[in-house]
């Protein structure tokens, strides 16, 4: 491989966001067939016997036709190495998609064209925008029947709050699709729909040229010159800073079924975005081009796949470059240590990975020594960056294990998954370990615990869902915790670490708390 400076500009991370079905997982896999990273023969078989070995790892996954977890996958393209982030999809997970997003520099955002923004599109852009990342938006399945893109455009605008540029336009939709209008290079791209498929077909053409009537008939070209008109007066310009800044998303439309538009959206997205940005450790940036190595963990995972039976920390590489077996400083345990058996995932393959460079996200066997948010350096740059904030739980439940004699591995498991960060745990204030009481961001995370507990440690549990909704911590040093007057819908307990804190019911209650205990002092998240 060359010398870093050359890798790291190569180098594109960005993630995709969608609601489920609107079609994240094809586009990924079209990405991935320009690269000629993975070979589909293109049948519905095939096609979705890879989708699986693309990005759903878990069974649960399969199962329920969710993205559980968030996967990576690397592939090269037009001198590129391009690092894409799958994220999932539903809105209990998005705590996953916040720690996915603090690695990537940019996001695709997936739109349905018939459906528009739904109600996880929402949830994921807030998150999206809580990074300020750069976000450019695709919307899919033209070749079904669309919306007015008119409309389309209004609602990403009006209910995601961001101001937007269509670089091209659509011409018809669904059995009337016709292709797109780029309105930078003044080509149509046609689409030519025939019995058995399509044709794309690329055609420089200004508007109001007569062969145009012909190409994609005279009521679509008196349409799109009337809707580019429009657009040309009322969307915002383009502007490159905007974008960068994350407050202008350039908006495509496509399929990516057809494979229709995907790849001129790959190469406009490549043009438009930077190779890794500097990171900030304190009040210092991180040159990514250093030669000196950092990064950060951002996703621990147990038991990805059945067959290999470990814990593996992801990072992000910030600056640098890795060698595989390299000493790296570990910021949070203070110590050195040696990264070995560094892996890059590629479908359910793990792949060995001799170096990689900043803007790669690369998986290291973690022995139990990682948390989320951890800094990694050479000695000679040490770094530490900001930490990932953890989302408060919002939903709780008394976990049990059904046989008692499993009580080793029940704990071994719910630890182990509460050390992912998929749920957090807390046990009564004054009893032992004995309860277990979960508390999670996504109901459905609930739902993955007990399938994991079952199919991992092989622990049946039993769970009961409890009326909680708000959880704070105390961060008073010295108090006395079983002395705190608290409305009786209150509960004190304490997370794994031993912090007490309180679930309340009701947003009054924690009111109440603080005026009943003079100097109590609560917080929203746990410092340590
Ligand atoms: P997701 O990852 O965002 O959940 O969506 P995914 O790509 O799995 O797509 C959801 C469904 O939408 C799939 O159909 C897929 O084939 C279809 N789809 C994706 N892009 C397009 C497009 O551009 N045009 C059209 N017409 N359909 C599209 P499915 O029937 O649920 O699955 P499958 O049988 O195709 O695997």
């Amino acid at each position: 491989m060359g010398n870093t400076i050359e890798e790291v500009k190569k180098r594109r991370t960005f993630a995709i966001i969608s609601h489920p079905d609107a079609g994240k997982t094809t586009l990924t896999e079209k990405f991935l067939l320009y690269g000629g990273a993975i070979n589909l023969a293109g049948s519905v078989k095939g096609r979705k016997a890879a989708k699986h070995a693309v990005s759903d790892w878990m069974e649960i996954e399969k199962e329920r036709g969710i993205s559980v977890t968030s996967s990576v996958l690397q592939f090269n393209y037009d001198g590129f190495c391009i690092n894409i982030l799958d994220t999932p999809g539903h809105q209990d997970f998005s705590e996953d998609t916040y720690r996915t997003l603090m690695a990537a520099d940019s996001a695709v955002m997936v739109i349905d064209g018939s459906k528009g923004v739904e109600a996880q599109t929402i949830k994921l852009f807030k998150v999206c925008v809580m990074r300020g990342i750069p976000i450019f938006t695709f919307v899919n399945k033209m070749d079904r029947e669309a919306r007015d893109p008119f409309e389309l455009v209004d609602e990403i605008e009006n209910v995601l709050g961001i101001r937007t540029c269509p670089i091209n336009w659509p011409i018809g939709s669904g059995k009337n699709f016709k292709g797109v209008y780029d309105r930078n290079t003044e080509t149509i791209s046609r689409f030519i729909a025939s019995d058995n498929g399509h044709k794309i077909e690329s055609v420089e053409a200004k508007l109001g040229d007569s062969n145009l009537d012909d190409l994609i008939t005279k009521e679509f070209h008196d349409q799109l010159v009337d809707d580019i008109e429009l657009l040309d007066g009322a969307s915002d310009e383009f502007d490159l800073e905007k974008v960068r800044a994350g407050k202008l998303s350039p908006i495509f439309f496509g399929s990516a079924l057809t494979n229709f538009g995907v790849e001129t959206f790959l190469q406009h997205f490549l043009e438009m975005t930077t190779s890794p940005l500097a990171r900030k450790s304190g009040d210092v940036e991180v040159d990514p081009f250093s030669e000196d190595f950092s990064a950060f963990v951002f996703k621990i995972q147990a038991n990805m796949n059945k067959a290999h039976r470990d814990r593996i920390a992801f990072m992000r590489i910030c600056s640098g470059k890795f060698n595989a077996g390299m000493e790296a400083f570990h910021v949070q345990g203070n110590k050195k240590i040696r990264l070995s058996q560094p892996q890059q995932m590629m479908a359910q393959e793990r792949k060995h990975v001799e170096e990689a460079y900043a803007g790669d996200i690369i998986g290291i066997f973690d022995p139990g020594i990682f948390s989320i948010g951890d800094t990694l350096c050479t000695a000679s740059n040490k770094v530490k960056y900001a930490g990932i904030p953890t989302f408060a739980p919002e939903h709780f439940a008394r976990v049990r294990q059904v046989d008692t004699m499993k009580r080793k591995q029940f704990m071994k498991g719910i630890e182990q998954i509460a050390l992912e960060g998929a749920i957090q745990i807390f046990q009564e204030f004054n009893t032992g370990m004995e309860e277990i009481i979960v508390g999670v961001v996504g109901i459905l995370q609930f739902e993955v615990l007990q399938y994991r507990l079952q199919n991992e440690y092989n622990v049946e549990i039993r769970m009961e869902q409890l009326p909680y909704e708000h959880v704070r911590w105390i961060e008073n040093e010295d108090i006395d915790v079983s002395a705190l007057s608290v409305t009786s819908d209150t509960k004190k307990v304490k997370d794994f670490k031993g912090n007490p804190l309180l679930l309340f019911t009701h947003p009054w209650s924690i009111q109440t708390a603080l005026e009943r205990n003079e100097g109590l002092i609560l917080g929203e998240v746990s410092d340590n």
